[in-house]
């Protein structure tokens, strides 16, 4: 491990904003984590972690130190007749973890094939698509508080998951540091094709019997149909949150328009915020070097060259047409730094 100095982002973060981190380190070993945490170079200096960098809009550059996990490894570590405990360090590649388990037949993240990023950031938002969420198969994690390097675990129960959301992504943002998550995933899987898109597609191949293997095929080409390619044209994905209103609000939008989608939930309605967006005239729409994206308005796309301030100008007036025609504020799911 070696503390680099000066070192562009632009290959660490998918959006490609072209900043600078003042110190950049990549971590393999916890060990090499916690001497740089304890190094008197940079003790005082704020702290970035990394991932795979998909979830993030860099602004400005970052004056501190910038840290990539790249902690290695997918271990099985407990098994009973029904279910299997999988270990994966926080820089192991979300998808290979999948992969991982979908080749053994291990069930419950079939469904998170190809969402980009690393295993050690999936739990921070609680990743979720096409019906399934990490919190769903969570067992555990690991990982060090930035302040003091005191080691701490969380199961579930503390996690706090909600929709694209946790603890981690709350009171302890940049405040804790995780090293391993802990799956316990099905050695029955039973599958979860309950999506519409998902129900279309598995229809359309008139399959006899289905395994989680399949499950994961027929997901990664509804995701390359309609996501682009951050190799191709930088993104993070969804930009915004779908929102979550309540009953009495859906109601009084469908009066005004009676084909807004919304997905009943316990105690809201969800809203599908790329059809608000699309509504005010955004999709496909073009802004300098970013725009939102022709096939799902919600992804925000930088077509090359564009700042983060410039992306989150974009992100503003979107915002701002999306609450004037329908009174909804919608909130960032990338994190901005
Ligand atoms: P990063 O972007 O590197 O980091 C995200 C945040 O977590 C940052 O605040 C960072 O500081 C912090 N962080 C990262 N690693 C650690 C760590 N080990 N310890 C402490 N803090 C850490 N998300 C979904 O939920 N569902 C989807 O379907 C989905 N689809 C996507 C499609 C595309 C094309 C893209 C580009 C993104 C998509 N995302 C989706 C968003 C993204 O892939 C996930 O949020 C992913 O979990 C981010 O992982 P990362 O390693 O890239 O995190
Ligand atoms: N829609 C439009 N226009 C658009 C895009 C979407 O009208 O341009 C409407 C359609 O009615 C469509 C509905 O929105 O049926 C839902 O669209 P889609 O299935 O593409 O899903 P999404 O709600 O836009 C969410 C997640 C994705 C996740 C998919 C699949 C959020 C913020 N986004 O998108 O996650 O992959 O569902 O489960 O919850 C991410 O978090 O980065 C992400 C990509």
């Amino acid at each position: 491990m070696t503390l680099q100095e000066n070192i562009s982002l632009k290959k660490f973060n998918t959006f490609g904003i072209d900043v600078k981190a003042e110190y950049f380190a990549e971590v393999s070993e916890i060990n090499e984590l916690l001497e740089l945490l304890n190094s008197s170079e940079i003790k005082n200096q704020p702290f970035l972690f990394l991932g795979g960098g998909s979830n993030i809009l860099f602004t400005a550059d970052f004056k501190g130190v910038v840290i990539k996990l790249a902690i290695p490894g997918i271990v099985i570590i407990d098994e009973d007749r029904s279910t299997i405990l999988v270990e994966a360090g926080a820089g192991v590649v979300w998808h290979d973890l999948v992969q991982f388990c979908v080749n053994k037949n291990f069930g419950g993240i079939e469904n998170l094939s190809l969402i980009p990023g690393t295993a050690g950031a999936a739990p921070i938002q609680n990743i979720g698509a096409y019906g399934q969420e990490i919190k769903d198969v969570f067992e555990s994690l690991s990982g060090y508080y930035l302040q003091d390097g005191a080691a701490g675990n969380f199961y579930k129960d503390n996690c706090r998951f909600g929709y694209r959301d946790s603890i981690f992504k709350r009171e302890l943002k940049g405040k804790f540091i995780i090293t391993k998550i802990r799956l316990r995933l099905s050695k029955d899987p039973v599958l979860n094709l309950s999506y519409g898109q998902v129900k279309q597609e598995v229809e359309k191949l008139n399959l006899k019997e289905l395994t989680v293997k399949d499950v994961s095929r027929i997901i990664c080409s509804i995701r390359k149909s309609k996501l682009p390619d951050p190799s191709i044209d930088g993104n993070a994905g969804s930009f915004f949150k779908n929102p979550e209103i309540s009953f009495e609000k859906f109601s009084g939008l469908q009066k005004e328009f009676p084909d807004i989608p919304g997905y009943t939930q316990e105690k809201s309605v969800k809203l599908a915020a790329g059809w608000l967006i699309e509504k005010c005239g955004w999709k496909g729409k073009r802004v300098g070097n970013s725009g939102s994206h022709s096939k799902q308005a919600l992804v925000l796309v930088n077509y090359g060259g564009a700042s983060g301030k410039e992306v989150l100008q974009l992100a503003g007036e979107i915002k701002s047409s999306v609450y004037k025609k329908f009174g909804i504020m919608l909130e960032e799911e990338v994190n901005i730094i």
